[in-house]
């Protein structure tokens, strides 16, 4: 069987649509390039009383980072309408309640979007405007440092606190170090330079068993900051590393609703996760900016309720539509094999490069827990791994049954 033949058969169709569902859970999703990177257009900016930008040349002397107390900034001390908050990534599945969320809160938002967002670029500026009611939206290019500078510039306000929900669309190679590293770095940068004094970074818990190029990248920009605020005891972190989305676990709802299979590896206990809301995780993250028991941590986070296998996922999918179980599990070492194959082909061709990286991350989720590991054991922890929220996955369940996946869209896969 050609490459090819071995990839169609897990490919996407109508029939056997619950690989893609069960493999996706990050990424694969092709973007559109924005095609003015120049168009800095500042739009719907707040009346909120913003700071003087000379205010940046302060250094306070305090504490080093790293201490329980927080760093002796000014902002801690506003109110939220008075602290302003750069968020990056903001029209992305979690940044665009993260937006909502800070919002609601009452902080001076600043989202930074493209003229062309969502998945492939299918949003127009007035979609990205809608979706982002409430903030001040600046359209620029967060992969152009000089770009995001100048805009910033334009804006003519000063930062007190950047978020971070910016991620690979497509998590294939240099995407990854393009966005969850550069791009991620460059807002870093920007925010600084304009007086940030915290930054809060979405990242993932998967990190901590680095074996994917976005791992790796994220991980280099976790440690980066982390430097940042060892050297600068102005300036502080929180690194929020949450287990599994919804989105990710609720591609085969429909599927078993329709009276489909559902399709897992192994005997469907290889990976257990905590699964979060949106909301919830937007909520986590809005607590970052201000909550002084979030300074200088790395936060692992899921959501209510004890751990998940896929075969527990399934049977309770099978109990709330009212329908037979009816598993097909599938053997994890077809994905050793398809890999093995990519591997070697990509020394032969290497622009096989990420299609060999979208096998590895299949495989990566399909066996690893999205749960706290321990590397001396060498095993994942469900009580070790903190919760937060009151969404849980049965009632995700039961809503995407009654209204179907809206708004929970993985996008196009490359390849799965
Ligand atoms: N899925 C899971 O179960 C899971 C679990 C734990 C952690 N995570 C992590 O959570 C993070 C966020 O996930 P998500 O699902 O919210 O991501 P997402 O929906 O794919 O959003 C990505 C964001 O990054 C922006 N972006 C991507 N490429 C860009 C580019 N070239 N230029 C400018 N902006 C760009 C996107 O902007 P556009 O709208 O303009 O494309 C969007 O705002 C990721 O780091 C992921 O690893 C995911």
């Amino acid at each position: 069987m050609s490459t090819s033949a071995i990839l169609c058969s897990i490919r996407p169709t109508s029939s056997s649509s619950t690989f893609k569902n069960l493999l996706s859970s990050h990424y694969p999703n092709k973007i559109q390039t924005n095609s003015s990177p120049f168009s800095i257009i500042p739009l719907n900016l707040s009346k909120s009383p913003v700071s003087n930008r000379k205010r940046l040349n302060l250094v306070t002397a305090s504490a080093p980072a790293a201490l329980e107390s927080p760093p002796k900034s000014s902002f801690r001390d506003k109110p939220p309408k008075d602290i302003n908050v750069l968020v990056v990534g903001s029209t992305g599945y979690i940044g665009n309640f993260v937006v909502k969320e800070l919002v609601k809160r009452g902080f001076n938002v600043i989202a930074i979007c493209r003229e062309k967002s969502g998945i492939r670029g299918k949003n127009s500026k007035e979609d990205a405007l809608n979706r982002l009611n409430g903030a001040n939206v600046c359209f620029s290019d967060v992969t152009q440092l000089e770009i995001l500078q100048r805009s910033l510039e334009n804006l003519g306000v000063s930062i007190d606190v950047v978020v971070s929900c910016l991620a690979s669309r497509t998590g294939g190679v240099k995407d990854s170090w393009k966005i969850d590293y550069e791009a991620t770095k460059n807002s870093l940068l920007a925010g600084k330079k304009f007086g940030a004094k915290h930054f809060v970074l979405l990242s993932a818990i998967c990190v901590q068993k680095p074996l994917l190029e976005f791992q790796r990248a994220k991980l280099k920009f976790e440690a980066e900051l982390i430097k940042e605020a060892e050297e600068d005891d102005t300036f502080s972190y929180s690194i929020v590393r949450p287990t599994a989305f919804f989105k990710s676990l609720g591609g085969q709802v429909e599927l078993v609703k329709d009276g489909k299979p559902y399709v897992m590896f192994g005997d469907g206990k290889l990976c257990a996760c905590k699964p979060i809301s949106e909301p919830d995780l937007a909520s986590f993250i809005a607590d970052c900016v201000l909550k002084p028991d979030n300074i200088n941590k790395i936060l692992p986070i899921g959501g209510p309720g004890k751990a998940l296998t896929p075969l527990e996922q399934g049977e309770m999918l099978f109990k709330l539509a009212g329908k037979k179980p009816n598993f097909i599990k599938v053997p994890i070492e077809i994905m050793d094999f398809v890999i093995g194959v990519l591997d070697f082909l990509v020394n032969i061709f290497p622009p096989l490069e990420d299609a060999a990286e979208f096998g590895k991350i299949g495989r990566y989720y399909a066996a690893e827990s999205m749960l706290i590991y321990d590397p001396e054991t060498k095993r994942y922890s469900d009580e070790d791994t903190p919760s937060y929220g009151k969404d849980t996955l049965e009632d995700f369940f039961k809503k995407v049954l009654e209204e179907g996946m809206a708004g929970q869209e993985l996008g196009e896969q490359t390849f799965f």
